[in-house]
């Protein structure tokens, strides 16, 4: 959460790093701010409440020249979303300028110690005692910028990423990182930093991802410089990016979200394209080279956040039924803070969108010191936990960009599939035939996907009747549990409408009590070995007065019999099936969030990579 962009080249500063904040702009919302060195030798800082064109707007009749700027766009922890709160922050005098992305968790005793010392707040934040604290070292020791930043970090015990410049000094900019990502571009004549390689592929594709504890001197005249903890010159591996700018536009779609929830048939098939072989086997380097650790394997925990999660609970049916193996679903910031008995003999599995977030970092981090095996499943190339992790598979989805989370949900769960067979190969547990039926079913999501598409005008025709609804229900049996889950999730966080998920059978335990003609409940139903019961769930419903919207697949004529809406999936194996389920789920959360004039790709107070606790 935040996003944190940073130039210092010959081009003017302002107009890149504006951009840079519209692409970081799914970090948070709250307010944007920049911080611009001019010509005179002067810092400029200007910030605003609300979202970047607002601080576009504010900037409109300001001085925004310099070739030396950073720049914020905040999701807010410390101190409400104002002006003031606004980042960049500043000593004192106006001197230096700060951006931060993260927590400084001793920020209150740090704070209490420079106004013992005389210093003067403005801002309710963590992130002004970090400028404040740099500025007061400098000061008292009379030590380089440099110098009083490794001892400001040392003090300091939380994350960050951040990125700070001198008035004095207008060939420098200083960025360091603790568990809070960053990345540095390296151009010809210019550097860019930045909370992700997004504001930085435009001008170049040579990067370097810094690791945790280390400061970037970066220099107008001179190569860059990396220094570690100890005050060594580490290593600065430059790496190539393969991203496109194309990737991070809308596309001619009205939002981030749609356009993403279009693209899943392409980005499944970029997900499984090299790991089906022949049609028939899975192929994932990630456990072929530690097949070992797979086939010794007591059990699998799985960790995870949000819709992550709600993949791992689809991931935990698959493996325990296509690979035989015991498997545990835990939230990241639930696991993190538990005793989980986890050791060498455990195979622990990350699934991270954006390989950042910072519980499910924390839990891999645990789940190493204990000795397990950590496997990550990540969207993010490069990302932390895809670094952090012994080894694992990426979803290659592309960047995902609307804050709900669509197209990543549906790769997890596909590589959660294909990890699930291989292991089943792996172990004995699936015959060659039965590993060849679901990998040929796999190959097919594509075109499942595709079909699923259709249904698009008939939900966005069905959900004007349901905009102005205060509540819904979910439900969903088996491996659709989590399904219901997850459509609960997408429409509540972008609609604000509230959704509860539930399993269909655990209805009549509480929320059967909340059904009467105002609450509706969309049941996921496919044909699988529960469908009869479903039918009964249905029933239920139906007798209470509450109305029913039922996804089910392409021929069935009982739950129509009964529904008052049907949404049809073609057929798919059960296994599958909340891969093609969750297509209409995504359309309806977004349809009816757009009918409530919603900012669906920017819903309030929500950010897409949770960089703190
Ligand atoms: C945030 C996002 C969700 C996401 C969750 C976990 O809450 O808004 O869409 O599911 O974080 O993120 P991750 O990147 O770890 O999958």
């Amino acid at each position: 959460m935040c996003g944190i962009v940073g130039y210092i080249g010959c081009q003017q500063a302002y107009p890149i790093l504006i951009k840079g904040l519209h692409r970081l702009e799914y970090r948070g919302y709250d307010s944007a701010g920049v911080a611009l060195l001019d010509p005179n030798g002067k810092l400029n800082i200007y910030k605003s409440r609300g979202k970047v064109s607002d601080l576009e707007r504010f900037c409109e009749s300001k001085d925004i020249s310099g070739t030396l700027g950073i720049a914020h766009t905040r999701w807010a922890t410390h101190g409400e979303p104002n002006d003031i709160n606004a980042h960049p922050h500043f000593n004192e005098s106006g001197s230096l300028a700060l951006v931060h992305n993260g927590t400084i968790e001793n920020y209150a005793v740090l704070r209490e110690a420079l106004e013992e010392q005389g210093c003067v707040f403005r801002s309710q934040t963590d992130t002004e005692v970090l400028v404040q604290l740099i500025d007061y070292i400098r000061r008292s020791s009379g030590c380089t910028l440099l110098e009083a930043l490794r001892e400001a970090l040392k003090q300091v015990v939380g994350a960050y990423a951040i990125a700070l410049i001198d008035a004095e000094d207008p060939d420098t900019l200083l960025a360091a990182r603790r568990s809070s990502p960053l990345v540095v571009g390296v151009g010809k004549d210019e550097t860019f930093i930045g909370s992700d390689a997004s504001p930085i592929i435009e001008f170049t594709n040579q990067v370097v991802y810094l690791r945790d504890d280390e400061i970037a001197i970066i220099s107008r005249h001179k190569p860059l410089q990396i220094i570690d903890a100890n005050n060594h010159n580490t290593e600065v591996d430059i790496q190539t990016l393969r991203l496109s700018v194309a990737q991070l536009e809308k596309g001619g779609y009205p939002h981030f979200m749609l356009k993403e929830i279009y693209e899943q048939p392409n980005t499944l098939h970029d997900c499984i394209r090299g790991r089906i072989v022949d049609g028939c086997r899975v192929q994932l380097a990630g456990v072929q080279d530690n097949a070992e650790r797979f086939l010794q394997a007591r059990r699998v925990v799985i960790v995870a956040c949000g819709t992550s999660w709600h993949a791992g609970l689809i991931g935990k049916r698959l493996l325990q039924e296509l690979a035989g193996i015991p498997v545990t679903v835990e939230y990241a910031s639930e696991f993190r803070y538990s005793k989980p008995l986890v050791g060498p003999e455990d195979v622990v599995i990350a699934i991270s969108q954006s390989g950042e977030t910072a519980d499910t970092l924390a839990a891999i981090k645990m789940a190493k010191e204990s000795g397990a095996f950590v496997y990550g499943i990540c969207n993010v190339v490069g990302s932390s936990i895809a670094r952090e992790t012994n080894t694992g598979t990426y979803i290659h989805v592309g960047p995902e960009i609307g804050v709900a989370s669509t197209k990543a949900f549906t790769g997890q769960v596909t590589v959660l599939a294909m990890l699930a067979v291989a292991l089943g190969q792996l172990r004995g547990t699936l015959s060659t035939e039965e590993a060849a039926e679901i990998a040929a079913d796999i190959s097919r999501l594509p075109d499942l996907i595709t079909e699923a598409l259709q249904v698009d005008d008939i939900i966005k025709s069905l959900s004007s009747t349901y905009t102005y609804v205060h509540n819904f229900l979910y439900l969903g049996r088996g491996y659709n549990f989590p399904t219901a889950l997850e459509g609960a999730l997408k429409l509540k966080e972008i609609s604000y409408i509230h959704a509860e998920g539930y399993p269909a059978a655990e209805m009549k335990h509480g929320p059967i009590a909340l059904i009467d003609n105002e609450l509706p409940t969309v049941f996921i139903a496919p044909n699988d070995d529960l469908h009869e019961k479903v039918i009964s769930n249905i029933q239920q419903v139906k007798a209470r007065g509450g109305s029913v919207i039922a996804i089910v697949t392409k021929g069935d004529t009982a739950i129509p019999a009964i529904a008052d809406h049907v949404i049809e999936i073609p057929p798919v194996a059960e296994c599958l099936s909340p891969i093609i389920a969750a297509i209409p789920l995504q359309l309806l959360a977004y349809h009816i969030a757009v009918m409530k004039g919603r900012d669906v790709d920017m819903p309030r107070n929500l950010a897409k990579s949770v960089t703190v606790e």
